[in-house]
């Protein structure tokens, strides 16, 4: 088990289209592990593979409360999603500290393949919809800064642009 490191917006690598998953092995499963753990490491709902740099369509997530549920999803595809939508304020371990609304289907059907490399199927709204969608978004290289306005998005990118450049003279 390791800890991964986390791409930090505006990384041009967040920005990689991510490819399916292929190889159902060893190497898999500790690149889940690894994901999972650096996940809660980061008090995280949810991570996907691009973030770490690993440009395989893989997320993990956890939504529960008791953050006893660690879900893997594999080549996610999405399968149906309701005309209802709602606006959640959404965060990212990619864009620590900023925290805005975006609109997206309240509830969807997803079909992806576990760590087995089995079909499965999930039924999933609010919350948890909420974060396979925003997860999704990231193997298709999206950021969700990228659904707010373009003035909001300038500061958050010349925010961090700043604090990396005071990072990398310190
Ligand atoms: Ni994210």
């Amino acid at each position: 088990m390791a800890l991964l490191s986390i791409l930090c917006y505006p990384d041009a690598r967040l920005h990689t289209v991510a490819k399916p998953v292929s190889a159902f092995d060893r190497d898999l499963e500790v690149l889940a592990q690894d994901m999972l753990e650096t996940m809660y490491d980061s008090n995280g709902i949810g991570l996907a593979a691009t973030q770490v740099d690993v440009h395989q369509r893989l997320i993990v997530m956890d939504t529960s409360e008791e953050r006893n549920a660690p879900l893997v999803l594999i080549n996610p595809e999405l399968i149906e999603k309701s005309e209802e939508t709602l606006i959640a304020e959404e965060g990212c371990l990619s864009v620590p500290g900023i925290f805005d609304g975006v609109e997206r289907a309240k509830e969807i059907r997803v079909s992806y393949l576990d760590l087995q490399g089995q079909r499965q199927s999930l039924h999933a709204s609010d919350l948890q919809a909420v974060c396979i969608q925003h997860e999704m978004d990231h193997l298709m290289g999206r950021v969700f800064v990228e659904y707010l306005s373009f003035l909001k998005r300038s500061r958050i990118k010349s925010k961090f642009l700043k604090a990396q450049r005071q990072n990398s003279r310190d």
